[in-house]
């Protein structure tokens, strides 16, 4: 029997990857620890094994939680009566598949990035033995973690909108602008080698946020789509510029761009849905307001913090207007959320509003199939929908 710590204060995290130098891995270390939902106690969080025992020390984790690699954490951890409650897999996406697989199987939830696996077999067989292990799965789509993104989502779906007629969303950056990849930059030098980013680059690395971002706003299905890829640095072997027009249930339209060579574009997301009554426009530069404008009337800044937000907006939220919070708010929303999740289906019981509402394994899948779809789209017609322009 493996001690429980639901109702005993913060849950044991541990995790694979982000160690020394990494990006990301900081990232959910700070949003894990913001709520004091969760503690990091275990780690392999390097490729190289001395490093990552060196990140773990520096860390403050006890040596003997510091592993080797994750098959040595699965190992060790099981054998503890205080194993971890998750993992956190903050690795190159290729290797995703591997570690989250193992430790679905030795009976861990797991909290991953995006795009949850390289391709799409892998995502449907991992999504699979979510469901037959039983075992939570949250996937990192960081903007579904602001509070004015679930204040949109609470308007859309209640009717603020109308009917929504197009989406337009966007998530252009400009730090690939270069062959960076050629130059010793190990974050883009895995992202431009297909077997270890998988088959989109821009739409697989930041196209499947966008994705993610439009249908969790305006809770459409997308039923299709064509695509227009292309790749602006030479040499490299992916899409760094994705522009994809896509087709929702019930006839509504989206267009969706990405981009790694947008210039003067640091983390831009943008979304825009227009409905039949209103509009709402979210920047995620701007992240602590929501634009909302209705038909020949009023376009109104709703500000985060306001009183008259929606629940799912508020539970989210940690200080008062006019204080700014952004990015690792978000993600501890995210974190704050699996927690809850991960509790609320031991003590069974359904969640908090935290704990709904959050990207787990099927948007992951959801994220990959799309990427899928946009590579094909791109690849198979040589773009028989192109029509040339005769002057
Ligand atoms: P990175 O290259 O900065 O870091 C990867 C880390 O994983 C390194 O510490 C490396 O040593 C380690 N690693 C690689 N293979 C390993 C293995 N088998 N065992 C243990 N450690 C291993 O990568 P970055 O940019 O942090 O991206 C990691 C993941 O996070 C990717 O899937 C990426 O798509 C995702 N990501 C998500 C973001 C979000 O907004 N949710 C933002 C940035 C990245």
């Amino acid at each position: 029997m493996t001690s429980d710590s639901t109702s005993q204060g913060p849950l044991r995290l541990g995790m694979v990857g982000g160690g020394s130098g990494a990006y990301i891995g900081n990232i959910h270390r700070i949003a894990a620890r913001q709520d004091r939902h969760w503690d990091l106690v275990a780690g392999a969080f390097d490729v190289d094994a001395a490093r990552g025992h060196a990140f773990a020390a520096s860390e403050g984790l006890s040596a003997e939680r510091s592993y080797d690699d994750y098959r040595a954490m699965i190992a060790g951890e099981n054998a503890r009566e205080d194993r971890i409650d998750a993992v956190a897999i903050c690795t190159p996406n290729f290797t995703h598949f591997p570690i989250a697989k193992a430790f679905l199987e030795a009976g861990f939830d797991v909290i991953c990035e995006k795009p949850l696996t390289a391709t799409l077999e892998d995502a449907v067989t991992l999504e699979r033995l979510v469901r037959e292990t039983g075992r939570f799965m949250g996937v990192t789509y960081t903007y579904s973690g602001y509070p004015m993104i679930h204040e949109a989502k609470h308007m859309a779906s209640t009717g603020m909108l109308g009917k929504i007629r197009t989406i337009q969303v966007e998530y252009p950056l400009e730090w690939m602008a270069t062959a960076i990849e050629s130059e010793g930059n190990a974050q883009a030098a895995w992202r431009t080698d297909p077997k270890k980013n998988g088959r989109g680059g821009s739409i697989g690395d930041i196209g499947t946020h966008a994705y993610h971002l439009a249908g969790f706003v305006s809770g459409l299905k997308l039923e299709s789509l064509t695509a227009d890829l292309a790749t602006f640095v030479e040499g490299r072997a992916l899409d760094d510029n994705a522009h994809v027009m896509l087709r929702y249930e019930g006839g509504a339209r989206g267009l969706l761009w990405s981009s790694q060579v947008a210039l003067g574009s640091s983390n831009g997301v943008r979304l825009r849905v227009f409905g039949e009554t209103a509009s709402l426009r979210w920047f995620q530069e701007r992240p602590n307001e929501l634009v909302h404008a209705r038909l020949n009337g009023r376009t109104e800044i709703i500000k985060r913090g306001a009183d008259e937000l929606s629940e799912a907006a508020k539970v989210r939220t940690r200080t008062p207007p006019g204080h700014p919070e952004g990015y690792l708010e978000a993600f501890a929303n995210l974190y704050a959320g699996f927690a809850e999740a991960i509790r609320a289906k031991r003590d069974g019981r359904q969640p908090t509003a935290i704990g709904r509402d959050i990207p787990t394994a099927y948007d992951g899948l959801k994220g990959v199939a799309f990427v899928d779809a946009v590579v094909d789209s791109a690849a198979a017609n040589n773009q028989p929908w192109l029509t040339p322009v005769a002057v």
